[in-house]
């Protein structure tokens, strides 16, 4: 097979876990009607229906974070596809709301997992020229999950049953992805770091010219040989260092999470109702996740030729502007005419989805995946993971809270996600720094 055949195969079955995280995450819009029909929820189990995925996805790293380092990226995802499995069953045939909190709890579980491993595996896999856009198929994936799970709620929709239905939607990804993990090749760096060097430099040859692979298998090589000598650990992410690795990996998520896109990723239906009916709010949301996808594959086109912090600039004051008008079209609610305040909305909206597409949702999972030392690189990424759960958890919870208080109908919270994303220049100028182009052992010896 073609080289680069491999390596797309590769990126196509580990991004199945990001379909999966996008699925699993974004369905649930689209169930609570049915769900609240059928089991009755009061509105405390519903919010426990909703966080439960994103909880139990704040434990995944924490499995993953351990485990990625000793049982490698491959077992770690086969084992987080059987969780999957079983999750999505258990929430399809819960008989009761405890059964479905245990079984979207344990969805969460996986999503935290393979969200830690999979970008990591897929940044060691790559060739350095394709990285950004390899690890950038994880989030296509997610976007492509989303649109996914807002697709089969439109169609189930009225059915009777219509949850059922869509979870189990989720349990023909989960099998691919067990299926596809048991067929693709462990990472050669993770191979290197418990001596396996033989079967390293054969992944290595399947995936690059002979001379690549010779040359990337010897740089990894020594430079875990010097990382032997200075006795590295994970407690080493802590350590002045890697101060910036370790800043990045928080200040990245905060910005992308604290920037609102799950107030719209997961409540966009409700936004579009104060303009629309029903059935056109749903069809608008559809929307969104097509502008959400098509807007990461442009993004993919720039990450690896432009590079990543002209692209987060870029976003950060697209997104800026796109929240900064949203804001403003419900501060002068009555004020408006209907007409321009429905366009400052949803293309307010719109927009802002493709600037946060091409710049924080590809950067988030790209950046932890590159810029942590090989040694400790699978803890780091995950306790990356685990601050973008512990984030995302907050905005869940803290948006339909606001929403019912003045900052909810003066527009207040789309400007606090507005200051939010402007502090972000600042982390960008001071904090992030451009990767494109370098090997992640180039990165590496930055820290050296
Ligand atoms: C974020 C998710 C978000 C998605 C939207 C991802 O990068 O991690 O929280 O829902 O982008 O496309």
């Amino acid at each position: 097979m073609n080289k680069n055949t491999i390596i797309y195969f590769i990126a196509a079955v580990a991004a199945t876990g990001g379909l999966l995280f996008g699925f699993d995450t974004g369905v649930i819009n689209v169930a609570l009607p049915s769900l609240r029909e059928q089991l009755q929820l009061t509105p405390s189990q519903e919010s426990m229906v909703v966080g439960a995925v994103l909880f139990g996805a704040m434990f995944g790293p924490f499995i993953s974070g351990f485990l990625t380092d000793k049982l490698g990226r491959k077992k770690i995802n086969i084992i987080a596809s059987l969780v999957f499995v079983v999750g999505s069953i258990l929430a399809a045939i819960a008989p009761d709301t405890n059964s479905l909190i245990a079984g979207r709890l344990l969805l969460g579980l996986a999503i935290g997992i393979v969200a830690a491993t999979v970008p990591l595996y897929l940044a060691e896999l790559s060739p350095k020229d394709k990285r950004g856009r390899m690890v950038t198929f994880f989030q296509l994936a997610i976007t492509l999950g989303i649109l996914l799970s807002y697709v089969v709620g439109y169609i189930f929709g009225e059915a009777e049953n219509a949850w059922r239905m869509m979870f189990w939607a989720g349990f023909v990804p989960a099998i691919i992805l067990f299926v596809g993990m048991l067929l693709v090749p462990e990472s050669p760096r993770w191979l290197l770091t418990k001596g396996r060097n033989e079967e390293a430099l054969k992944v290595l040859n399947q995936l690059r010219t002979p001379d690549e692979a010779v040359a990337e298998y010897n740089e990894t090589l020594k430079l875990l040989e010097e990382e032997k000598q200075n006795k590295s650990s994970w407690m080493e992410l802590f350590m002045p260092k890697l101060r910036i690795p370790l800043f990045i990996g928080i200040g990245i998520f905060a910005i992308q999470q604290f920037s609102g896109i799950n107030a719209i990723i997961y409540y966009s239906t409700d936004i579009f109702k104060s303009l629309f009916s029903d059935s056109q709010a749903t069809l608008a949301t559809v929307g969104v996740g097509i502008v959400n996808s098509l807007a990461t594959i442009l993004g993919m086109q720039f990450l690896d030729k432009w590079g990543r912090k002209p692209l987060l600039f870029t976003g950060l004051i697209g997104t800026a502007v796109c929240l900064g008008t949203v804001g403003l079209a419900f501060l002068f609610e009555s004020s408006l005419p209907a007409g321009l305040r429905q366009m400052m909305l949803v293309g307010g909206i719109y927009t802002y989805i493709i600037f946060f597409a091409i710049s924080l949702g590809p950067l988030g999972w790209l950046l932890i995946s590159e810029v942590y030392p090989l040694k400790i690189r699978g803890f780091a990424s995950s306790m990356g993971s685990f601050n973008h759960w512990f984030f995302d958890l907050m905005v869940a919870i803290s948006f339909p809270l606001m929403r019912a208080t003045s900052l909810g109908k003066n527009g207040g919270i789309f400007f606090i996600y507005m200051i939010v994303v402007l502090l972000g220049l600042f982390f960008a100028k001071f904090v992030v720094f451009e990767t494109k182009g370098l090997s992640l052992e180039d990165i590496e010896k930055k820290y050296n």
